[in-house]
């Protein structure tokens, strides 16, 4: 378990380049780094439709050397979100980030079990893998394993629209933690002056409440005033469903080898607290926030 605490300054002209910028956690991110005058450079697959004042665009693919090179020049630091399903690609973007020595934040998974010689399931596989590759680079890497996020529930938002009832493949329970919190955590680390950097064990940032998707879609009603309930799909069914609604094959089938495999987690720490300062919010609090996500 970390031994540091929330850095006590942050330095605010900072250059960080942030991947996957254009996601949930990203965009918080984004945001936050901007409140705090840092010098901000997105790496995005494509021209958002509201470019942001004030943030340097590079567009392009994460495993596409040249586009990191250029996208690294001059950055003090990296956050980087490694949305896809196989590390291998990684090994040309580690030698891009040897090179330019950034101070790395990886945003990883809090379901890797460090005992075991193989993880649950492919998602969780590849950020235990991509942790030895940053670390075996020398890169020390700052790495922030994040709870499931609460923004995964927008996936809900099209059902919801048309009735009480979500269905889909379920997940064992997990604290699931809210996006704003981890950006929060990883803008703090980004930010941290030098000799506050925090240093090696990974920092496991959980919510409060350890819950099911039945738990969550019941909270989400609360706050909208309906009874919603979370029906279970076999697995045939979802992913038939996950395939008509045009989800590529690959991330169908590690989605559900996650929803067979990953075990239950009651893990609930209090690291988000440490790094920023602010105890984690509540899911509940998650739904009041973003009622109009489910208009
Ligand atoms: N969601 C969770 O519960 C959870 C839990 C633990 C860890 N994490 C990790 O946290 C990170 C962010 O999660 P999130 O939920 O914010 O994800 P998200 O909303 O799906 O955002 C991911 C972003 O990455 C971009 N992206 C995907 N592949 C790319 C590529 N090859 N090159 C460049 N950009 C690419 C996507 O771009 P487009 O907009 O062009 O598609 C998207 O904007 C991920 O790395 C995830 O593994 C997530």
């Amino acid at each position: 378990m970390p031994d540091t605490h929330r850095p006590t300054g942050t330095h605010h002209h900072a250059s960080v380049l942030v991947t996957g910028a254009a996601g949930s956690l990203g965009r918080e991110v984004v945001d936050r780094l901007q409140e705090h005058g840092a010098r901000v450079r997105c790496l995005v697959r494509r021209h958002t439709t509201r470019p942001r004042p004030g943030v340097e665009p590079v567009i392009g693919d994460l495993t596409d050397p040249t586009v990191l090179r250029d996208a690294l020049r001059g950055m003090d630091a990296v956050l980087l979100l490694w949305p896809l399903l196989d590390s291998a690609p990684a090994h040309e973007l580690v030698a891009e980030l040897v090179a330019a020595a950034p101070r790395v934040v990886y945003v990883s998974s809090t379901a890797i079990d460090d005992e075991a010689a193989q993880q649950s399931d492919p998602i969780v596989q590849v950020h235990a893998d991509m942790e030895v590759l940053l670390r075996d680079a020398g890169l020390r890497p700052v790495v922030l394993r994040s709870d499931t996020l609460a923004s995964n529930a927008r996936g809900w938002a099209a059902q919801l629209r048309a009735g009480d009832v979500i269905a889909g493949s379920d997940i064992a329970r997990t604290a699931v933690v809210d996006e704003r919190d981890v950006a929060d955590a990883a803008v703090a680390v980004l930010l941290a002056p030098h000799d506050a950097r925090p240093t090696l064990p990974p920092y496991v940032l959980t919510g409060p409440e350890v819950l099911s998707r039945a738990d969550q879609i019941a909270r989400l009603g609360a706050v909208l005033g309906r009874r919603l309930s979370f029906q279970s799909l076999p697995a045939d069914l979802a992913r038939s469903r996950m395939l008509a609604d045009g989800r590529p094959e690959r991330l169908v089938e590690a989605l559900l080898a996650a929803s067979a495999n990953r075990p239950e987690s009651h893990r609930v720490t209090d690291h988000v607290e440490r790094l920023t300062g602010r105890p984690a919010g509540t899911f509940a609090r998650w739904a009041v926030d973003h009622v109009a996500d489910f208009g």
